[in-house]
């Protein structure tokens, strides 16, 4: 058991699959893993172990934003010993360059949040993915046939805010999009020496105001979570 997850240490698999949302790592567990097992229900943020074609995989979400992740996220490499997380999420397009449905394999997220300075002494506004799980997740897309667009990304602190324009540090790192978790989740990685990567399909196209609908979500969101577990057995 950690502060914040309730399961056995040996309850949590080596690879752990990370969206924000609770419901949809039970949707992950459901639709996908056999000998589910729900592991830990603390304050409502579930973990699941099972099993994805035979290879021991839990699902667990991240809630949202940068303190949220970085408890479960370090909680999971340090009293878990796991060794990879990919978060997989949503975002925000900044340009109509994207489109929805766009899968992002994110190479930096760029970031205003002070998280990683005064957690881990890491100066950089920017951080990288960490380890080969980038890449794994890249050539897995290639033999599924899948598209997916390597790039910076911006992780903000906001949602909601008065100006339209797209914020200074999303301009000087060209990030195409914006999120809210992956810079803390890198940032983790980064002092641990563990793996870390995000996977995010394209949600919302901010400046034209186009929306995944309700009911297109699913769909939308299978194919990234089919490329993590795919990515995840090699
Ligand atoms: N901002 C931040 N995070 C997001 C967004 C957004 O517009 N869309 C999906 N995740």
């Amino acid at each position: 058991m950690s502060v914040h997850i309730s399961a056995k240490k040996e309850e949590i698999a080596k690879t752990v699959l990370q969206p924000g949302d609770p419901l949809r790592a039970k949707f992950i567990a459901d639709h996908y893993l056999t000998d589910a097992k729900l592991v830990s229900t603390t304050r409502n943020i579930f973990y699941y172990t099972g099993l994805y074609k035979g290879q021991e995989i839990t699902v667990g979400a991240s809630g949202m934003g940068v303190p949220s992740i970085g408890i479960y996220s370090y909680e999971l490499y340090t009293e878990y010993e796991v060794e990879n997380i990919v978060r997989i999420g949503t975002c925000g397009a900044y340009t109509p360059e994207l489109k929805l449905f766009d899968i992002l394999n994110v190479e930096n997220a760029a970031s205003e949040s002070t998280y990683a300075k005064f957690a881990w002494e890491i100066d950089e506004e920017i951080i990288s993915n960490q380890g080969n799980l980038f890449d794994v997740i890249s050539h897995t897309a290639k033999e599924l046939s899948l598209k997916t667009i390597p790039t910076n990304i911006h992780t903000s602190d906001i949602f909601y805010r008065k100006s339209a324009e797209v914020p200074q540090i999303a301009t000087k790192y060209s990030c195409l999009a914006v999120e809210m978790e992956a810079f803390a989740l890198f940032a983790n990685a980064q002092f641990l020496g563990k793996n870390a990567a995000t996977i995010l399909t394209v949600s919302d196209i901010i400046p034209t105001r186009e929306q995944i609908s309700a009911d297109e979500r699913e769909r939308a969101l299978r194919t990234m979570m089919e490329l993590a577990l795919e990515s995840a057995l090699r």
